[in-house]
């Protein structure tokens, strides 16, 4: 049973909802997967960033002086292919000047024991560092993840998923209690071989059409 006291951060808003509910659909093809996997992660991230450093200004505007706020810290994103490539994009549109870094896990067919076949990460030291992958099943591949996050020098990190499973977030927390998970859906359980239930099948196959 999930624990509500875990810190997670779970979206709750008509739109992702909605978008959640289009991601789910199993009649949903690969076109139209990918255009609500793209707008649901715009909202994930707008959560998941809420805690950026920002600094006080002063901005002329046409007919005045205007109190404001600028971005104030660095910001990398860091996505697990395969499937954490389609959320890339909207953090880009929304952080032009982001630092992009990359992780290949696969998770095994038999066991869905993740192992790394690719790892190439800037400097993150003093980043507010995003890991995206968009599903936290055993939570195995965002723990090896984070691990490889943290020895590049991150010490702010959250991890954006679309679901999670209880397993998942509990297994997470336990390896990285100072991760924030921010997620859409936290759903019930996990099957006989690991997969999200009722969750929404495996994002990757829909999100690149190899079934
Ligand atoms: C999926 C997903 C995660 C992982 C989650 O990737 O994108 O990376 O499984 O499962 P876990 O929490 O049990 O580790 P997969 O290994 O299927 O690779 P893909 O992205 O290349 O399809
Ligand atoms: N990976 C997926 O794509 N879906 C799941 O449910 C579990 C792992």
């Amino acid at each position: 049973m999930y624990n509500q006291s875990m810190p997670v951060q779970v979206l709750d808003h008509p739109l992702a909802h909605h978008l959640l509910t289009g991601l789910r659909d199993k009649d949903t093809d690969p076109a139209a997967f990918r255009r609500c996997a793209k707008i649901l992660t715009h909202l994930l991230i707008l959560q998941a960033t809420h805690g950026i450093r920002t600094v006080a200004t002063e901005v002329e505007t046409p007919v005045g002086t205007a109190q404001g706020r600028r971005l104030d810290q660095p910001l990398a994103v860091v996505p697990v292919l395969r499937a954490g490539l389609g959320m890339l994009e909207p953090v880009v549109e929304l952080f032009p000047d982001v630092a992009v870094g990359y992780i290949g896990l696969e998770r095994h067919h038999d066991t869905a024991v993740a192992h790394s076949y690719y790892s190439k990460l800037p400097d993150l030291v003093g980043r507010y560092t995003l890991c995206v992958d968009p599903m936290l099943a055993t939570g195995g591949s965002a723990a090896q993840a984070i691990s490889l996050i943290k020895a590049h020098g991150a010490t702010s990190v959250t991890m954006v998923c679309v679901v999670a499973a209880p397993e998942g977030v509990e297994f997470l927390q336990a390896k990285h209690p100072d991760v924030p998970i921010v997620a859409a859906s936290i759903d019930q359980c996990l099957n006989d071989r690991k997969y999200i239930v009722p969750g929404l099948g495996d994002f990757g196959d829909r999100l690149y059409g190899t079934f």
